[in-house]
């Protein structure tokens, strides 16, 4: 590889913080293809963030040139951890006697599970920033990892996706439709958790829209939401104009049977065959690993599930439970859109789900008396216009078999009409055992 000039980040708070940050230098300088070119003054830090109080770092930066590949780098830099008596892996935020970080690669960039090059928070490190200046290095024009990215174009998205995957990460998407609240960010939270890298999208997708429902006037804040994604941890955001999915000749369609028929199918007819388009279609340019779908949507969800498994996608599904308002009503992009009143007569779906889970953890089996006790609740609340009450199997959301139920899934829908526009709100709930 072409010699070229890395700078990396020295600190230590255990032991003789001095002489390890001095000896690994040595070692550096000693390692062949690393030539150490010069290294700054060592300067005090007060260790800030979570974990075990600890005593204040010494830190500076060592600028190198190197032909060894940037992961080779990185294993030389753990191999001079260990050797210095750091525990590998690391416990986060805990005192180390050394911590060798690559923070800039001149021309280069590396996004892989261990190594992200320029190191994402080298520019708020103080203590990496000072011994940068010092050694000459333009701090303001040195390059930045932006996370969250914002890429608009497929192309752009799917070569993101697939050098994460090249570079050994587990991939995780998060698709939306913006106008994000606390129930997508629990979302990609989750997908934060179990995933090396996460991709939110956001895409008001006219597809899933009939042609009386609300596709123009659908929220849009994508200033707001790129706030979300960053507070959330997400690592790119695909948000791509109506033309990039489906430019003038598009014409192909995912027909969805009889997972999308009744409840919302029966409402909105074309909504599943669209939502399976667009999901089909991101999975296709993303090829995550794993993908996070809200359970509120919950035939959204059983439609999703089928569609993966049929059309051969290798892509987990992970279902992620509702969130809701603390009054119990389920968080939705929609819900902005309800006057006071609506929105305080909204709780009854969630009051009537409850009231049939509670019937069934006291012993109530019966499908019809189940439904009954959630039809009277809801009967209490005229502003609450009733689409439908179901009462399906779990997971797939088939019709249950007759004879007493051993659980379910109980799903609502109904129409609030007297606020600032009229909002369909949808609810469900899983039927069981308390613990
Ligand atoms: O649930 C949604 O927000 C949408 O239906 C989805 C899954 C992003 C497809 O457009």
């Amino acid at each position: 590889m072409r010699p070229r000039t890395v700078h990396l980040a020295l600190g230590s708070n255990e032991g003789d913080r001095r002489a390890s940050l001095e000896r690994a230098v040595q070692r550096l300088s000693a390692v062949p293809g690393v030539e150490v070119l010069r290294v700054s003054s060592f300067r005090e830090s007060a260790f800030v963030g979570a974990g075990p109080a600890q005593g204040a770092y010494l830190n500076g930066v060592a600028e190198l040139r190197t032909t060894l590949p940037l992961p080779a780098l990185l294993a030389v830099c753990k191999a001079i951890e260990a050797e210095a008596g750091r525990r590998l892996p690391a416990p986060k935020n805990h005192p180390r006697p050394l911590d060798l970080d690559i923070v800039l690669a001149e021309g280069e960039t590396f996004d892989g599970v261990d190594l992200v090059v320029p190191h994402p928070r080298w520019h708020l490190r103080p203590f990496v920033v000072e011994p940068l200046r010092e050694l000459g290095v333009d701090v303001e024009g040195a390059p930045r990892t932006e996370r969250p990215l914002l890429v608009d174009t497929p192309g752009a998205i799917a070569a993101l996706a697939s050098a994460w995957t090249a570079n050994g990460c587990v991939v995780g998407l998060v698709p939306t439709m913006g106008s994000l609240h606390e129930g997508h960010a629990s979302l990609m939270r989750i997908a934060r958790s179990e995933c090396d890298r996460v991709i939110a999208t956001i895409f008001v997708n006219p597809l899933q829209f009939g042609p009386r429902e609300d596709f123009a006037a659908y929220p849009r804040d994508l200033g707001g939401d790129m706030r979300l994604c960053a507070a959330a941890g997400v690592d790119a955001v695909f948000a791509p104009p109506v033309a990039a999915m489906y430019d003038e000749r598009f014409c192909s369609r995912v027909a969805v049977g009889a997972a999308a028929e009744g409840m919302e199918g029966a409402v909105r007819p074309e909504h599943f065959s669209g939502v399976a388009t667009v999901v089909a279609r991101l999975f296709a340019i993303t090829r995550p690993h794993r993908a996070y779908f809200g359970e509120k949507d919950a035939q959204q969800l059983a439609v999703i599930r089928r569609m993966t498994h049929d059309l051969g996608f290798p892509i987990r599904v992970v279902p992620c439970p509702i969130v809701r308002e603390p009054d119990g009503l389920a968080m939705s992009s929609r819900n902005v859109y309800l006057g006071a009143d609506d929105r305080r007569a909204s709780t009854i779906l969630f009051r009537a789900l409850s009231s049939a889970q509670h019937a069934f953890a006291r012993g109530e089996r019966d499908r019809d008396g189940l439904l009954a006790r959630a039809r009277a609740v809801l009967a209490s609340e005229p502003r609450a216009l009733l689409d439908y009450l179901e009462l399906r199997r779990e997971g797939d959301l088939e019709p249950l078999p007759p004879g007493p139920i051993a659980g379910g899934r109980m799903l609502v829908a109904a129409r609030f009409e007297r606020g600032v526009r009229p909002v369909r709100l949808l609810d469900n709930m899983a039927l069981v055992e308390e613990s």
